[in-house]
């Protein structure tokens, strides 16, 4: 098993210590949550009755607030999370077909990860740089102007290369 998955083990006790120390603070559930995505990569579905209990809260606004919160996420997500752009300029200038291809590349579909936890496939409305559509980000780094040739380069190796 490789560290990563470790990683995406939810280990309940580390999980009791970690809301102890958010206990007494007034407004704990944001940080909380958040502290645990950072520590597990994602929030374990284990973790929400822990949390309900310790602030008298049902699962259910628990799950509530995690869901409400687009950057809060209940499964685990790759390393290197690609987004292609399907805004308007993209689009026109074959953002469609980029993403098909960047789709074949991963083996995944939008909103998926990959098992070995190295790609999560995203798509974005636009990312502000229409000039270069279009466009690919992955990570933080944004991939301008691309076309077939430059997705197969950025994937090379990929298992699901189409
Ligand atoms: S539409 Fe893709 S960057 Fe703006």
């Amino acid at each position: 098993m490789d560290k990563r998955q470790e990683m995406a083990r939810p280990d309940l006790k580390r999980i009791d210590e970690i809301i102890a120390r958010y206990q007494d603070q007034k407004w704990p559930l944001i940080p909380l949550l958040q502290e645990i995505q950072q520590q597990f990569g994602y929030i374990p579905l284990e973790t929400i009755n822990p949390i309900g209990r310790a602030f008298r809260l049902f699962p259910s606004q628990v799950q509530g607030v995690i869901t409400f919160y687009e950057q809060l996420y209940t499964t685990p997500r790759g390393k290197n999370i690609v987004r292609v752009c399907r805004g308007t300029a993209c689009h026109v200038r074959g953002g469609k077909t980029i993403l098909k291809l960047v789709k074949q590349h991963l083996g995944l579909e939008e909103g998926e990860t990959s098992p070995d936890l190295e790609y999560t496939l995203e798509t974005v409305a636009c990312i502000g740089v229409c000039a270069l559509a279009p466009n690919i980000v992955i990570g933080k780094e944004t991939h301008g102007n691309m076309n077939p040739k430059k997705v197969a380069r950025l994937f090379e190796g990929r298992k699901g290369e189409g």
